[in-house]
């Protein structure tokens, strides 16, 4: 299995703190952010990890993570040219992941999730596999629609309530989901999202889930940035 870790996108929500540092690389408790996602893939088995960022901050990045060999993993560094979204940085990791199955963790998400436990779900299943988590306020997030433990689909920031399960930033992918990435269309808001490969994957019977009960949370706005520093920042 590969890895591929995201630290693309524009992190507006934490400007000014976002302005000349990347979103990533900002401080959670005495490490920088990426470290934590990073460190579950390393629990998972991974060695070879491809580590996508956009142009301005690919050499703070690679200054931070260097050859891998720090981890005891080894990276590889794409360039996403433009944040066009999740799927679109997933795209880019088609040549690297070859036919081998993989785990996309974005990072910007902090959770304890058992690794082990998930790789071994996901491998028995033969399927993709998302890790859902039940959250407050599930109306920020891609929530599943989930009946009769069947998962229906997959609602980006619902208005109304379809469940309190919340679609998190840790993806456990079959290569096929490469295939897919061509059928999407470029969203409203100007990405490639992420829920949509999930709903074409459930419309193809390619997708099944972990609702999980470990910790989870973005670290992508002053409110979560607050909140996640507040419980790692003890040492
Ligand atoms: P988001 O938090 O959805 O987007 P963002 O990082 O651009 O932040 P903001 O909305 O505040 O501007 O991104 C979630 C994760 O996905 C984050 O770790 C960065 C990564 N990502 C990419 O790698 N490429 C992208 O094009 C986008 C949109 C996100």
């Amino acid at each position: 299995m590969k890895g591929m870790l995201l630290c693309g996108g524009s992190g507006t929500r934490l400007f000014p703190l976002t302005k000349v540092t990347n979103k990533h690389l900002l401080p959670v408790g005495n490490k920088p952010m990426v470290f934590y996602p990073l460190y579950k893939l390393k629990e998972a088995g991974i060695g070879e990890i491809l580590v996508i960022t956009g142009t301005e901050h690919l050499g703070d990045i690679v200054s931070l993570l260097g050859s891998g060999d720090e981890f005891g993993v080894n990276f590889t560094y794409k360039v996403q040219d433009k944040p066009l979204g999740i799927a679109h940085a997933v795209g880019l990791g088609k040549e690297f992941v070859g036919n081998d199955d993989f785990i996309v963790a974005l990072g910007d998400n902090i959770f304890e999730f058992n690794m082990n436990k998930l790789t071994e779900r996901f491998q028995k299943d033969n399927r993709s596999l998302i890790v859902l988590k039940e959250s407050k306020t599930p109306e920020r997030f891609g929530v599943a629609d989930i009946k009769e433990n069947n998962l229906i689909r997959i609602v980006e920031k619902p208005k109304k309530q379809i469940s309190k399960f919340v679609v998190t930033g840790v993806y456990f992918y079959k290569s096929e989901i490469f295939n897919y990435l061509p059928e999407l269309q470029i969203s409203e808001r100007g990405e490639y999202e992420i829920s949509d490969l999930h709903n074409l994957l459930i419309s193809k019977n390619r997708l099944s889930f972990s609702v999980e009960e470990g910790f989870w949370s973005d670290a992508g706005t002053f409110e979560t940035y607050y909140e996640v520093n507040r419980i790692y920042g003890k040492v």
